[in-house]
């Protein structure tokens, strides 16, 4: 059988990691790098089962670049050791830097160590500021369940008092 060819410059949005289940209120971008303390609290969190589509930006850079064409809340994790250049990791700006991906972003959730003192969650503050968008919701590592809880709670708000 002849396969759909997309025609030159269409670009097709990308599969959800886990898609929503019956009606779809809205979707989660994230990322994780190989220490997965996001993707535990992403997974712990069962966000499809609330309607939300979940997408996971890539860790690696001959990966498939992400494509997401709905409004999405993204959850980063923050690194760069306090340096506010290097807080946001390349994947995530790459990522961002997508017209088509900018357009969707609507909030911000953002994670880090405490022992970063005034870097904690930094990731939350330049993106926040950058994209125009709220910062919602920080958390530390993983996550406490009240953490999950609350996430949970607050994106599915979200997408109720913003929809599209
Ligand atoms: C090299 C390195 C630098 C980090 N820098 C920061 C930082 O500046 N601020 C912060 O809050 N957390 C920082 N963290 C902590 C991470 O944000 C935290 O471990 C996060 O849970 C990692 O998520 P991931 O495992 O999903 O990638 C850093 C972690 C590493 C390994």
């Amino acid at each position: 059988m002849e396969q759909a060819v997309p025609e030159q410059g269409t670009q097709v949005a990308s599969t959800p990691e886990y898609a929503a289940v019956g009606e779809r209120v809205g979707a989660v971008v994230y990322f994780s790098s190989q220490s997965e303390n996001t993707a535990r609290f992403i997974s712990n969190c069962r966000l499809q089962d609330e309607g939300i589509d979940v997408f996971r930006i890539p860790v690696k850079p001959h990966e498939a670049p992400l494509k997401v064409h709905e409004p999405y809340i993204i959850v980063v994790p923050t690194y760069g050791g306090g340096s506010a250049r290097k807080a946001v990791l390349p994947q995530i700006k790459r990522f961002l830097n997508d017209p088509d991906n900018r357009a969707g972003i609507r909030g911000v959730i953002a994670s880090g160590n405490t022992n970063f003192g005034e870097a904690f969650c930094m990731a939350g503050d330049i993106i926040a500021q950058k994209c125009k968008v709220p910062f919602l919701y920080y958390f530390e590592l993983m996550g406490t369940t009240e953490d999950e809880r609350k996430v949970k709670q607050g994106v599915l708000e979200f997408f109720r008092n913003h929809p599209e």
